[in-house]
């Protein structure tokens, strides 16, 4: 099997290459990035002319809902709407029925994941058990299994003893605690931002403080025990701020942003809509500009969906009553081109560390590089395709999202993984 992509602007960050050029895909492997490669002997030929070329993109933070949720979403459908949105990894946040607290968990999602063969899944474990913040689950039993990050993400682990003995167990075995910031118990019923519009609307708000307080625990921890921090779909002005701080100051911290969150503010929230409705919540415009300074200036390092699928039945209630949440892997390349590269925030090979080169930095795997010898993990992206958003074209089961008719540049529009196409664009 061999696959050659012709004619593609080559995007590969880690080496510095940027540049017009075909990629010569043997096997599972890149075999060769150079100017006309022939293609005699050559089973599959992609004409990439106008599109990027760049390695698959990396998903830090999806809910697959699978187990025992599946009716949201599975690994077989998140894993189909991996492939759309240009994904060829994704971690798995661990808030399934049961909790992936388990090494019977972990094999069960790894299994079903290889069997699906759409996207990598990496299943993150909890931190407590059942997710219930009292017990740390069997972190050593999952670490021998091969996780490669712990997460309590929906909520934060409030005991700072636990956590601190989670995150020292993270440190000496080299894996990543990625952390949901919230304060529990200062969320007092709040559904989205605090502020006019949570005035405005008559619902509860959720403050700044919330998210603030956990991030600021949580680095300090981080610089106590050692431990590799990602700090989850930060929201607030205040937060990057603080991994500023602990940047300089030499702390292992780093901040992931998300498409809704830079895309739009409280402000956009329309009056019953539960798709507006996510945790963190859309914040105001000094916090969304903050957001993307701290992306623009390198403070935070990466772009994460957070995709979370809920039914169209839980999405019709109303604020208060709807789950958190929003679907973003069929938008967020879309989205980030969109809004960051076009408003000159990124470059395109900024976006590609963002969405790539970073998140497998962070997990330390031996992705986000499409040089020679490297997996054959690679998406091509056009520039130039000018599209609405509409969930009726998503493989996703969760349709629930905000950007409903929403114009776009940038679409993907192959995916492949370990050399093989798993994804193509059809008009
Ligand atoms: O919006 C959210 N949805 N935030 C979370 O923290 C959890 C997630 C979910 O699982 O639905
Ligand atoms: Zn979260
Ligand atoms: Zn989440």
């Amino acid at each position: 099997m061999s696959l050659l992509i012709k004619n593609g602007h080559v995007m590969n960050p880690a080496t510095s290459f940027d540049e017009i050029a075909d990629v010569l895909v043997e096997e599972n492997q890149v075999k060769k990035i150079g100017k006309d490669i022939s293609e005699d002997g050559v089973s599959q030929v992609i004409d990439a002319t106008g599109c990027f070329v760049f390695p698959g993109l990396i998903d830090l933070h999806v809910h697959f809902r699978d187990p025992g949720l599946t009716h949201k979403e599975d690994i077989a459908t998140g894993s189909a709407a991996a492939a759309h949105g240009g994904f060829t990894t994704v971690v798995a946040m661990p808030n399934t029925k049961p909790v992936a607290d388990s090494v019977e968990v972990i094999r069960y999602v790894n299994d079903k994941a290889a069997e699906v063969g759409l996207t990598h899944v990496i299943q993150a474990g909890a931190i407590t058990k059942g997710m219930q913040g009292e017990e740390l689950s069997d972190l050593e039993g999952m670490i021998a299994e091969g996780i490669l990050a712990i997460s309590e993400d929906g909520k934060s682990v409030m005991n700072s003893n636990l956590y601190r003995e989670a995150m020292k167990i993270a440190a000496k075995n080299h894996i990543a605690v990625l952390a949901h910031c919230e304060d529990i118990n200062l969320v007092n019923g709040g559904v989205i931002n605090q502020g006019a519009k949570s005035e405005e609307l008559g619902v509860g708000g959720i403050s700044n403080a919330v998210e603030n307080i956990i991030a600021a625990r949580d680095i300090m921890l981080a610089e106590e025990t050692g431990a590799t921090l990602h700090l989850c779909h930060c929201s607030t002005k205040e937060t990057v701020e603080l991994v500023r701080d602990a940047k300089a100051k030499g702390i292992k911290v780093s901040g992931e942003v998300c498409p809704h969150h830079f895309t739009l503010t409280d402000q956009d929230i329309v009056a019953g809509d539960s798709n507006y409705k996510m945790n963190p919540p859309l914040r105001g415009k000094e916090d969304v500009e903050a957001l993307k300074e701290g992306l623009k200036d390198g403070i935070m390092d990466v772009i994460s969906t957070d995709h979370a699928p809920h039914t169209a039945e839980e999405k019709v209630s109303d604020l208060n009553k709807a789950p958190f949440g929003i679907v973003g892997l069929e938008t967020s390349a879309a989205l980030t081109y969109t809004e960051l590269v076009l408003k000159g925030y990124l470059t395109p090979m900024q976006m590609v560390e963002k969405m790539s080169v970073n998140p497998a930095g962070i997990l330390g795997i031996p992705k986000g590089d499409i040089s020679e010898g490297h997996i054959a993990d690679i998406t091509i992206f056009d520039p130039n395709a000018q599209y609405e958003i509409h969930s009726a074209d998503f493989v996703s089961k969760g349709k629930n999202m905000p950007f409903e008719g929403r114009k776009v540049t940038g679409r993907v529009v192959t995916t492949i993984l370990d050399g093989n196409v798993v994804y193509k664009y059809n008009k």
